[in-house]
């Protein structure tokens, strides 16, 4: 996967990936290993049966129509596969995927810039979108809604309206807080999909590819122990897989990795059984130990956990919300019986 630093120079090469956040930071800037592991096209991406039954739908008719496809939002916790799928949508076109984030589009240049440049049928991915300033939020309407780009040109009593026709192009929008999104912004996408956590299986199914891919040799309990260990999330399945080799490769067993190993990893990482880190728990031990289970406000946890309230929302908690070991209430959260029974089988 090519990816281009935004500017002159742009070859019109079909299913390039060109990054064009006006500053990237330097993680953004190389491509990263979790890029090597992106599956490509559709039929690799495991799991997400439905977003999948209904882009692919989506993504033929746009190709049959010969038009854009309509623009997307993709919403979930982080490292479900929102990027990942933006990249696999703009494979499939056949199209240039140009991707951002909205902290980048800060001036209206920014925004301006990357529409005037997109060619027709592009996928346009803005990460984060729900931080978009109002000024970028504003000339995004008209361009996905009319295709039209608004512009003020001059100042005071001179200043004109211009605008500019743009091209049928498709924004993918990708957000952990779908929630802290306009209504004027969302009703705007003709698809709004959530990625959910994945089951057992598919997460067998990932850790098997990317062991294969990164050429690492896995018995069948080692990968169900990781699969069963990453939250749900193939991101942290993939971390947990090179942490376990790194433990492999230090005991001398790199070729053959066993169940004996992920358990040491998984300890060593203060990983339990049921994928839990030490958040997790500080978390549920906090409310149990000191609220007698609760119900207590988002901020008051987060301020005696020291986390940032927005992290503990979006990252921690939904994963605790769908296992059952919290629950949130108009009072507070909750911890669970079941988090009970957890956190005393884990003392
Ligand atoms: N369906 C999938 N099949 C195989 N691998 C996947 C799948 N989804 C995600 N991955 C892997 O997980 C990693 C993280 O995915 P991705 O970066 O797309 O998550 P994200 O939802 O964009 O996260 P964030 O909210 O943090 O931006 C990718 O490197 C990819 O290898
Ligand atoms: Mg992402």
């Amino acid at each position: 996967m090519a990816i281009v630093s935004s500017g002159s120079g742009r070859t019109p090469k079909r299913r390039e990936t060109v990054l064009v956040d006006p500053q990237p930071s330097t993680e953004e800037a190389s491509v990263r290993p979790e890029d090597s592991l992106r599956p490509k096209r559709l039929e690799d991406y495991i799991g997400q049966h439905e977003l999948k039954q209904v882009l692919g739908i989506a993504v033929q008719a746009a190709l049959g129509r010969g038009d854009a496809l309509d623009h997307v939002l993709l919403y979930g916790p982080p490292g479900l596969g929102k990027t990942t799928m933006a990249l696999v949508l703009a494979e499939e076109l056949g199209v240039h995927c140009r991707i951002t984030s909205a902290p980048a589009l800060e001036r209206p240049r920014d925004i301006v810039g990357l529409l005037v440049n997109l060619q027709p049928r592009d996928l346009l991915f803005i990460d984060e979108i729900h931080r978009l300033s109002r000024v970028a939020e504003e000339l995004l309407y008209p361009a996905m809604e009319d295709r039209r780009l608004d512009l003020t040109v001059g100042k005071g009593s001179t200043a004109r309206t211009r605008s500019i026709d743009l091209p049928p192009f498709t924004l993918v929008g990708a957000t952990t807080r779908a929630g802290s999104l306009s209504s004027p912004l969302r009703d705007r996408f003709g698809l709004i999909q959530r990625l959910e956590f994945y089951g057992q299986q598919d997460l067998e199914l990932i850790v098997a590819r990317t062991a294969a891919l990164l050429s690492i040799g896995l018995s069948p309990e080692a990968c169900s122990g990781i699969a069963a260990s990453c939250r749900g999330t193939p991101r942290i399945a993939n971390r947990l897989l090179r942490r376990v080799r790194d433990v492999a490769t230090v005991r001398g067993g790199a070729d053959s990795i066993d169940a004996s190993m992920v358990a040491e990893a998984l300890s060593l990482h203060r990983v339990d059984h049921r994928g839990l880190d030490a958040s997790d728990r500080r978390l549920l031990t906090l409310l149990l130990e000191q609220h007698g289970g609760g119900p207590v406000g988002l901020d008051t946890l987060a301020a005696a956990l020291g986390e940032d309230p927005v992290t503990l929302e979006t990252v921690v908690e939904p994963f605790l919300l769908q296992q059952g070991l919290l629950v949130r209430t108009p009072r507070g959260r909750m911890v669970t019986d079941a988090a009970r029974a957890h956190l005393e089988e884990a003392a």
